[in-house]
């Protein structure tokens, strides 16, 4: 995109340091902020470097398959998008741009119910892309009902329950500024809302009081698998799969909810080992190199969620510098494949990390 060498946009970090340089003060709080100190906003990218990976030689890897196996569908590979609400605040192409590049890459997308575009215009107009569809239950079952049957009506494959956001977190780079967003999806029902306030505005819409017995009639009531997302403890796993749930995604939401929880990389072992064989348990937060998504994997996901890099390949190039930023972590997760001797992403396993021997230094 530029001609001076250095300039490249090569890795994740290209691109959130050039989306830092394009984005005003405001949509660029929003995107990178965390809450509070932002000491899990940190941790969640921290976690994944202090894993060591421990390759191995002399398997034959001239071809590697990143493909998994996700809610009994075999899929390319185990990346997605993570539910980002507002997308229009990185770019006026917004959800449809995003969709694009998940479409182009083989990545399901979920589309979040405070999407600045709404679940059947981001279906109608991007029809091929696979998508899942992240849910707030809304405190009036009615409209939680018509969000769902949406979703399931315009091709969505599965219910993305998020369950860490029962009020916002302290998010303080949010509150110094006046974010102005609406949500596409939320428009018809949110009154005051759907004149475009803040994002905190569309908080009173959502239930405080949700619980697992929600989420078991969410399940019988939907005919998409759903998932639980902001699962942070083996307990709360157990609970997921007595309450239907098809999956989990190990999650503190970016660290943008309550700061200083642990990171998605140290709550996913004791999750996947509880649960792991009885749902798909997917993880995200601070992914932003190819070795974290191996790592996700080595440690029991299934899968992983990108939130805040392709917000950034947006910010920075719309459709296409989405697209690029998925197909450089998809390209390094093929290459820490082969340098591993791990020619295939569903046999990998424990054996393949360990604590690195550097984090104490790092801490
Ligand atoms: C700007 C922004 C908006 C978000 N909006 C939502 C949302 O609407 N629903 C949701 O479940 N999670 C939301 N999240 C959390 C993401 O789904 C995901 O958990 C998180 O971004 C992963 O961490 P990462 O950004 O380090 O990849 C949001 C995150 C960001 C950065």
């Amino acid at each position: 995109m530029s001609a001076d060498p250095s300039r490249q946009l090569v890795a994740v970090a290209d691109y959130e340091r050039a989306a830092t340089e394009m984005l005003d003060e405001v949509a660029f709080g929003y995107i990178s902020g965390g809450a509070a100190d932002e000491i899990t906003l940190r941790d969640n990218v921290a976690a994944w470097g202090r894993l060591a990976l421990r390759p191995r030689m002399l398997v034959g890897v001239g071809r590697v398959d990143p493909g998994v196996r996700l809610l009994g569908v075999d899929r390319p590979h185990p990346l997605l998008v993570a539910p980002t609400a507002f997308q229009r605040l990185a770019h006026a192409d917004g959800e449809i741009a995003i969709a694009r590049a998940a479409a182009e890459t083989g990545t399901i997308m979920c589309v979040s119910t405070l999407a600045s575009t709404g679940v059947a215009t981001v279906a109608q107009a991007v029809p091929d892309g696979p998508r899942w569809f992240q849910l707030y239950a809304f405190s009036d079952r009615g409209v939680t009902r018509e969000l769902m049957a949406s979703a399931a009506e315009n091709g969505y494959e599965a219910l993305v329950v998020t369950v860490d956001r029962p009020v916002i977190g302290v998010r303080e780079r949010e509150l110094r500024t006046s974010i102005r967003a609406s949500a596409g999806s939320v428009q018809a029902f949110s009154g005051d809302a759907s004149r475009g306030v803040g994002p905190a505005d569309y908080s009173a819409l959502i239930d405080p009081n949700l619980r697992w017995s929600d989420i078991e009639t969410f399940a019988a009531d939907s005919p998409l698998p759903v998932l639980v997302k902001g699962i942070l403890t083996a307990q709360d796993g157990r609970l997921a799969v007595a309450h239907g749930a098809a999956g989990v995604i190990v999650s503190n939401h970016g660290g943008r909810q309550l700061d200083t929880v642990l990171s998605g990389a140290d709550a996913l072992p004791a999750i996947a080992d509880a649960v792991g064989d009885q749902l798909d348990v997917l993880v995200d937060g601070g992914i932003r190199r190819g070795t974290d998504i191996l790592k996700a994997l080595a440690l029991g996901a299934r899968a992983v969620l990108i939130g805040r890099p392709v917000l950034w390949g947006l910010a920075v190039g719309g459709a296409e510098g989405a697209q690029r930023v998925i197909e450089i972590l998809l390209a390094e997760f093929e290459n820490a494949l082969a340098l591993t001797g791990s020619p295939a992403a569903g046999g990998v396993d424990r054996e393949l990390i360990m604590p690195a021997p550097w984090r104490r230094a790092r801490q």
